[in-house]
């Protein structure tokens, strides 16, 4: 009666959850996120997140997927009737993220393109906000900006075709070129910035240790923050992937290379950045602190005015974007899946009629952002989900999970059953108490920030 769709092979499976987990959150998050937050000494908040956090969180969502072998929803409600909300938050909060990430890879891609003739020309800020984007009125929409709009469906085109192949012949195959080619482009990248006058500044400044700032529990806050969004935990995603395992998986061993891989890649992508930042602080004299940014201003402003002062710089250029492209498709992949998963589940539909409705609805959705103002929409939809959506999520998944179902050592048991590495009560410990405590001072530490 089983005829769940299933990963081909192990290695399948953890190349497509280390393709949800490596993603644009390792390549712009988490350098400037460190930097900000102690630079070397933020490694000791951050281990201790992903040791208390991050991977038994894995764990636990590894365990539900394989135990129930549904979508986050339905694995929610076989735990407990009055959980499957929890499902449908987190598959609602993986829409809404859908609808806006194909936008920022639908730049990449034409930023990809760009770099061949240094289009953005020697004002990257001004092209990106004004040619590019065409933000002039910003807040209002207008127009639908072309620029933007034909990658966005091309990248929906792809999105969709890789989806309704399905989990074995879509997403596993997908991944299995995506993710080792990714592995190549990044490690050129980094060989290259290293190699470039000025990475060793750019290097200093990223490992300096402020030990001073460890007795902020805000910066706890960040370790906590960076490694949930970079694992894709609490987005309804990992629960999805994991369901479709075989029956005999090793779930724990899972749970640790993924989080080790994902962190690895983080490592990686902060010595590549700050490299690259020493090198633009060297070339314009100017310091380090002074050119550290994150996010859509690292991607699309301050690294085309880098690309433009290296030697090859198209090459580099390509590779660089190729790099988000390949980076933010295989993360977007696992969002959508959470959604079709839950459609085909619920309403007892094929695959291929959930893909439409599903995807057809975040697809028309993205096209808001495409407007003119579109950037401002991004900005304010990212904030909330990051701090309160994603927060929230996993707050309600923990508690519910270990206070209202009393279920962890049901899970912890069956884990172990099928694993070679074997949990404790230290496992117990971590996501009964620690979790939740950190979440809820999280959750509070934002809304005290935002009622200021
Ligand atoms: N884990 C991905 C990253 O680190 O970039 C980001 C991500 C993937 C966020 C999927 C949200 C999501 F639904
Ligand atoms: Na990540």
């Amino acid at each position: 009666m089983d005829n769940r769709s299933q990963w081909g092979s192990r290695l399948g499976f953890l190349l497509a959850a280390m393709g949800s987990a490596i993603g644009l959150g390792n390549i712009w998050r988490f350098p400037a996120t460190a930097y900000e937050n102690g630079g070397g000494a933020f490694f000791l908040p951050y281990l201790f997140a992903l040791l208390t956090a991050g991977i038994p969180l894995l764990i636990m969502e590894y365990t539900i997927g394989h135990k129930y072998r549904s979508s986050a929803p339905r694995s929610f409600k076989r735990i407990s009737k009055g959980m499957e909300w929890i499902g449908w938050w987190q598959v609602i909060i993986s829409f809404v993220i859908s609808t806006y990430y194909p936008i920022i890879i639908a730049w990449a891609v034409m930023y990809a393109y760009f770099s061949f003739g240094q289009s953005w020309g020697d004002d990257a800020t001004s092209f990106f906000v004004g040619d590019f984007l065409q933000v002039a009125d910003a807040g209002t929409f207008g127009a639908i900006v072309p620029s933007v709009l034909f990658p966005l469906l091309g990248l929906w085109a792809v999105v969709f075709i890789i989806l309704g192949l399905g989990v074995k012949k879509g997403i596993e195959v997908a991944n299995k070129i995506f993710i080792p080619l990714l592995a190549i482009i990044f490690i050129i990248i980094v060989i290259r910035a290293v190699t470039l006058p000025g990475a060793v500044e750019g290097l200093n400044a990223f490992f300096a240790p402020d030990w001073s700032q460890i007795k902020d529990g805000s910066v706890w806050v960040a370790a906590y923050g960076q490694i949930f969004f970079s694992l894709s935990i609490a987005f309804a995603i990992m629960i999805t992937y994991s369901s479709y395992l075989p029956k005999k998986s090793d779930i724990t061993n899972n749970a640790f290379i993924t989080g080790l891989a994902n962190s690895s890649f983080e490592l990686l992508a902060g010595i590549g950045v700050f490299a690259a930042l020493g090198f633009m602080a060297s070339q314009t004299d100017q310091a380090v602190a002074d050119v550290v940014q994150g996010g859509v201003g690292l991607a699309f402003m301050v690294f085309p005015e880098i690309i433009s002062e290296m030697p090859a710089s198209g090459l580099f250029g390509f590779l660089f974007f190729a790099s988000l492209v390949l980076a933010g498709l295989s993360s977007m992949i696992s969002i959508s899946e959470t959604y079709i998963a839950g459609i085909q589940e619920k309403f007892n539909v094929s695959r291929r009629v959930s893909v439409t409705i599903g995807g057809g609805l975040a697809a028309i959705v993205s096209l808001f952002y495409a407007n003119q103002g579109g950037l401002n929409l991004l900005d304010t939809v990212d904030y909330f989900i990051n701090n309160y959506g994603v927060a929230l999520a996993g707050l309600f998944e923990v508690v519910a999970i270990a206070w209202f179902a009393r279920s962890l050592k049901d899970l912890q048991n069956y884990a172990n059953d099928v694993s070679d590495i074997r949990l404790g009560s230290w496992w117990r410990l971590c996501l009964g108490i620690i979790t939740p405590v950190v979440l809820g001072f999280m959750m509070l530490q934002n809304l005290l920030g935002d009622l200021k």
